[in-house]
């Protein structure tokens, strides 16, 4: 079932299955990133500006920050001519079945730039055993993974963004594949495109967002949910990508570098903020969320 406003909601979240929270952490190496093209507000002016070495330098600091919060991390070629495919929470939703079997389903990505990325992380994943599940989704609606689709930690439960990259009736099939509620959530705001950059879960209970990239019934369902809702104000949300951060462990908060005022937050709220620089990535419109998967 696909949930669009309380009022339709039928279920408490103690009464959904517990899931446990992904263990593993894919990167994508940045050899071949680079901005050729502009597909999103903040790619435009920027073409051609990446500082290979810089990316590189960033993209193994960020490796080594999720490695001291414990999580190990997995590492997938970038392909020359898919200066994208760093950002690798995109072209997969990894999801866990019921009786523990893992598989993935693949993405639609809605830029015919990005589309070349899919197979890869499709070969890599099958290589490893993952179930690529094509029969949940077939791939002719726009659907752009874990950019969209973020579960709640530690439940049975998808949170779906749509509006500019994903087709909300992809959720529909999703829904009813993996057995599990969505909690369809409309984005309004083309500077934040993909959930990932006005939401990010901190725990079971928490989440950092940026409140007006949302619909009022989107921000009630998040209220409804999370007991926590923490605030980015907006020159941290827009330009430092703050809610685009990641937690790994539910303590430590991994995030761009100067979003002072919600680091004061997250500290206030028991979290460990550990700060990192993406700013060459920033100029594509991704930051901490974006360039890793958990799986
Ligand atoms: N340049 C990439 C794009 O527009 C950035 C993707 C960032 N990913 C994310 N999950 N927000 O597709």
């Amino acid at each position: 079932m696909v949930y669009t406003r309380v009022s339709e909601l039928d279920f408490e979240l103690d009464q959904l299955p517990h899931m446990p929270p992904a263990s593993r952490l894919v990167m994508t190496t940045p050899d071949h990133f680079s901005i050729d093209y502009v597909i999103n507000p903040h790619m435009a002016g920027n073409i051609g500006s990446v500082d290979k070495n810089r990316a590189r330098q960033q993209w193994d600091d960020l490796k080594e920050a999720f490695a001291r919060c414990g999580i190990p991390v997995d590492v997938v070629e970038g392909m020359p001519g898919q200066p994208d495919m760093v950002f690798c929470a995109n072209q997969t939703l990894p999801f866990l079945r019921t009786d523990g079997s893992k598989g993935i389903i693949l993405s639609k990505m809605h830029a015919a730039q990005r589309s070349g990325e899919v197979k890869h992380f499709e070969a890599w994943f099958a290589d490893r055993g993952w179930d690529v599940f094509d029969k949940i989704y077939h791939g002719d609606i726009d659907f752009e993974g874990m950019g969209d689709a973020l579960w709640h930690r530690g439940k049975r439960l998808l949170w779906g963004g749509h509006g500019f990259r994903t087709d909300i009736s992809v959720y529909d099939t999703i829904s009813q594949g993996l057995d599990t509620p969505v909690i369809a959530l409309q984005l309004d705001d083309p500077e934040f495109y993909h959930l990932d950059t006005c939401l990010c879960i901190l725990n079971e209970d928490t989440a950092l967002i940026y409140p007006p990239a949302y619909t009022k019934e989107g921000l009630a369902l998040i209220r409804r949910f999370f007991p926590r809702v923490i605030e980015a104000p907006e020159t941290e949300a827009r330009e430092l990508f703050a809610c685009n951060a990641h937690s790994p462990d539910g303590k430590h908060v991994v995030i761009q570098r100067g979003c002072t005022k919600t680091n004061t937050a997250l500290r206030d709220h028991g979290f460990e903020v550990i700060e990192v620089d993406t700013d060459e990535y920033l100029k594509s419109g991704g930051s901490v969320f974006c360039m890793k998967l958990m799986t």
